[in-house]
């Protein structure tokens, strides 16, 4: 069975909406991936796209060092579709010519639409007009030979093209975010018109197939699993259980920086609704004492890190020779992004880093073409609990990133506390799962406070909660006051050693989601 019947693939420039396109294509049951622009025409050729996309990006097409993908694609016979930068790099490559806008267009549009088949197929022409989403200095001047404009915009005369004989089109405006009304029925109309996709691209088909793979691949060995009590490593676990039965082995480190009943459900899971093996280590000890009179977060991390592999290499040599380990790497973090302008390259936190290479296993990835929402759904249809299912995520070095200065037994349990109240009154509310992250930081300082008559000399909690879509960037969550003060109210009245409670007001970038 082949993964994917159908296949788009976008050749990234560098836009920050390049995972979107994918993400939009994928709603429509298309398989998608990414790749950046140098791709090799041989190795675009050998994907057996069913049709390509040229994404938008930062650059002028007439720069001395502008992204240039081979122009050979335009002869594969593919249909290709261009955006923004991909627009006018398809006209400039197909012999038109691309200016510096006098005018350059950001944000809302209005389009006039002259065309009403292909991508505008069951939209009306002028006076109709459409929102779209611009973002663009460079204009395209002259259109290539061979191809038509098929709507207009204010400042562009050429907002959307189509060749007259071959699959080719191009817009200027971002079918893909979502202030472009008709974004979704664009690329619609690129896969299912012009594409000819079928939309088969399921979970459960992904299922099936990856299942046969990991079989074949895995043949009559073992592998083992790090579950952390996280969606992704539920979900790869329960898919390679799926695949292989008890030729999985999972294993899971109670390092004693786990919330209050993190993992224990997820375990329960498992061992009540599976037959999966899980190894269940308990090394609260070690790990507090890894961190005694640690305050450095750099220090912190590694120490937590490298415990972890040891206790984890520890069991699995128990097991014998395992050829591989399963892990739950997701798309965003295989994405070859393409970095422009020293931004900075997209970094990814892998608990089990280190591992495959210390213990010469090879590694099963069964969420690499998969977004988090993805994997969510994924976990559904496999059966997991909703509960771990929309879990917020969890750092891999646990509370011990979220403790400021010396992590110790006693300030573990402060934490554990507050950080309770603060899930609960979260779920109470309604406001779980409508922000990515809420959590309690414990600071090193202590205030003065008063309770009853007397003068108290306490700790602080800070409350984190941001709002993300993938961690990369995040803002600070507008809760509502009277949440707030409940659960403020709420750790002060409950928290033995908590007298103050503030909230954090800091996005990402400058600062980050976690504290350390
Ligand atoms: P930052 O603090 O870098 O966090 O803005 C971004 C996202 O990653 C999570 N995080 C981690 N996850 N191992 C993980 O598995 C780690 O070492 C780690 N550090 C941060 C963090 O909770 C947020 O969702």
């Amino acid at each position: 069975m082949t993964l994917h019947n159908d296949k788009i693939i976008i050749l990234d420039f560098g836009s920050q909406t390049t995972q979107l396109i994918a993400r939009r294509i994928r709603e429509q049951k298309v398989y998608s991936e990414i790749h950046p622009y140098t791709l090799p025409l041989a190795e675009l050729k050998a994907m057996q796209p069913t049709g390509i996309v040229l994404s938008g990006g930062p650059a002028s097409v007439y720069d001395e060092d502008a992204p240039i993908s081979d122009p050979g694609l335009f002869e594969l016979g593919v249909p290709v579709l261009g955006i923004c930068y991909g627009a006018q790099l398809m006209m400039q490559q197909l012999g038109g010519r691309v200016e510096q806008a006098e005018k350059r267009e950001f944000g809302k549009a209005e389009l006039k639409i002259s065309y009403t088949a292909g991508l505008f197929a069951g939209m009306e022409t002028d006076p109709h007009d459409y929102q779209v989403w611009m973002s663009h200095g460079d204009r395209i001047e002259a259109v290539a030979p061979g191809f038509v404009a098929t709507a207009t915009s204010n400042h562009s005369p050429l907002a959307a093209l189509r060749h007259e004989k071959k699959p080719f089109v191009a817009v200027q405006f971002h079918p893909e975010v979502a202030h472009t009304l008709i974004g979704t029925d664009v690329l619609r109309n690129f896969i299912f018109g012009l594409c000819n996709c079928e939309p088969t691209w399921t979970m459960h088909s992904f299922i099936e197939a990856t299942v046969a793979e990991v079989r074949e691949k895995v043949g009559d060995e073992q592998v083992i699993c790090a579950l952390s009590g996280g969606v992704d490593s539920s979900v790869v676990a329960a898919m390679v259980h799926r695949a292989i039965g008890n030729r999985l082995t999972c294993i899971y480190v109670n390092n004693g920086l786990m919330r209050t009943g993190e993992s224990e459900s997820i375990l329960r899971f498992f061992r009540e609704k599976t037959d999966l093996t899980v190894i269940d280590v308990d090394a609260e000890d070690y790990f507090l004492e890894q961190l005694d009179g640690i305050v450095d977060p750099e220090v912190k991390r590694k120490r937590i890190g490298y415990g972890f592999i040891k206790i984890f290499e520890e069991e699995a040599n128990k097991l014998g020779k395992i050829k591989y380990l399963a892990q739950g790497t997701l798309y965003p973090d295989v994405i070859e992004s393409v970095v422009f302008r020293g931004q900075a390259p997209i970094k990814s936190h892998h608990n089990v880093g280190g591992l495959p290479e210390q213990m010469q296993m090879e590694l099963i990835e069964p969420l690499r073409e998969l977004f988090k929402d993805e994997v969510r759904e994924l976990g559904l249809e496999l059966g997991l609990p909703e509960e771990a299912i929309y879990r917020q995520p969890f750092p891999g070095p646990g509370l011990g990133i979220r403790i400021m200065g010396e992590v110790s037994g006693e300030r573990l349990h402060i934490l554990r506390q507050a950080d309770v109240i603060v899930l609960d009154e979260m779920k109470k509310a309604g406001w779980y799962r409508k922000v990515w992250q809420s959590f309690a930081v414990l600071l090193p300082i202590q205030t003065v406070g008063v309770m009853g008559d007397g003068r108290t000399y306490e700790n602080v909690i800070a409350i984190r909660a941001v709002d993300s879509r993938d961690a990369m960037t995040a803002d600070w969550s507008q809760l509502p006051y009277d949440l707030l003060g409940r659960i403020s109210t709420r750790i002060i009245n409950e928290v033995r050693g908590v007298n103050r409670v503030v909230y954090d007001i800091s996005s990402k970038p400058p600062s980050t989601i976690e504290w350390e």
